[in-house]
């Protein structure tokens, strides 16, 4: 096999177009490995800050976080990355997550070696992890009934007085209620 004689202004052949190179080995740049903790990858470009309110996380515990926003990704234009040290999320967290940011993958980090990936599973309910906005629902009152929702294509519905409450961050992050 030979290269193209003319190699275009003594280019490096392999650095045939910008996007295709600009890809994890930068982003690796932006924002360090950790050491132990979930990095949470594929976030659509933007929402890294809905994830941390849905996740509770402002900083105010002490969390070490690490953001990458709008980092250049191969499998979704622009990404946000977040990384979470010395923490492994709970089922109803993936729960939220997975409403917010289906296409998000979880690594869970030890010992700086990627140990586990998964994504996130939009679930067909959830409970317990959201409230219902509507005053007049049976969850709002003294009733011992868990909010549960219906998860739709876009957005949730309760189950029980049918409010939607839309996917578009705002809505479900301010209602979110882990734990
Ligand atoms: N990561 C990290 N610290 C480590 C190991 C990995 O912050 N000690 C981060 C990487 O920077 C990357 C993510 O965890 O954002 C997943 O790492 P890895 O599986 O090594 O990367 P990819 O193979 O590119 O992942 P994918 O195939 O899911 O895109
Ligand atoms: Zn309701």
């Amino acid at each position: 096999m030979s290269g193209p004689e003319g190699n275009a202004g003594g280019r490096d052949e392999r650095d045939d177009g910008n996007e295709a190179t600009e890809t994890d080995a930068d982003h690796e740049l932006r924002v360090t490995k950790i050491r132990n903790g979930t990095v949470i990858d594929h976030v659509p470009g933007g929402l890294a800050l809905t994830v941390l309110g849905v996740l509770g996380i402002d900083g105010s515990a002490g969390e070490v976080v690490s953001i990458g926003m709008n980092v250049p990704s191969d499998r979704l234009d622009r990404k946000d990355v977040l990384k979470i040290e010395n923490r492994e999320l709970t089922r109803d967290e993936l729960d939220v997550l997975s409403l917010i940011a289906p296409a998000a993958t979880i690594n869970i980090v030890r010992e700086y070696d990627v140990s586990g990936k998964h994504r996130v599973d939009r679930p067909e309910q959830v409970s317990g992890v959201i409230s219902c906005p509507n005053p007049d629902c049976i969850t709002a009152g003294n009733e011992p009934v868990s909010p549960t929702f219906d998860v739709l294509e876009e957005g949730v519905r309760c189950v029980y007085c049918e409010t939607i409450l839309g996917a578009e961050g705002a809505s479900l992050t301010e209602h979110a209620d882990i734990g």
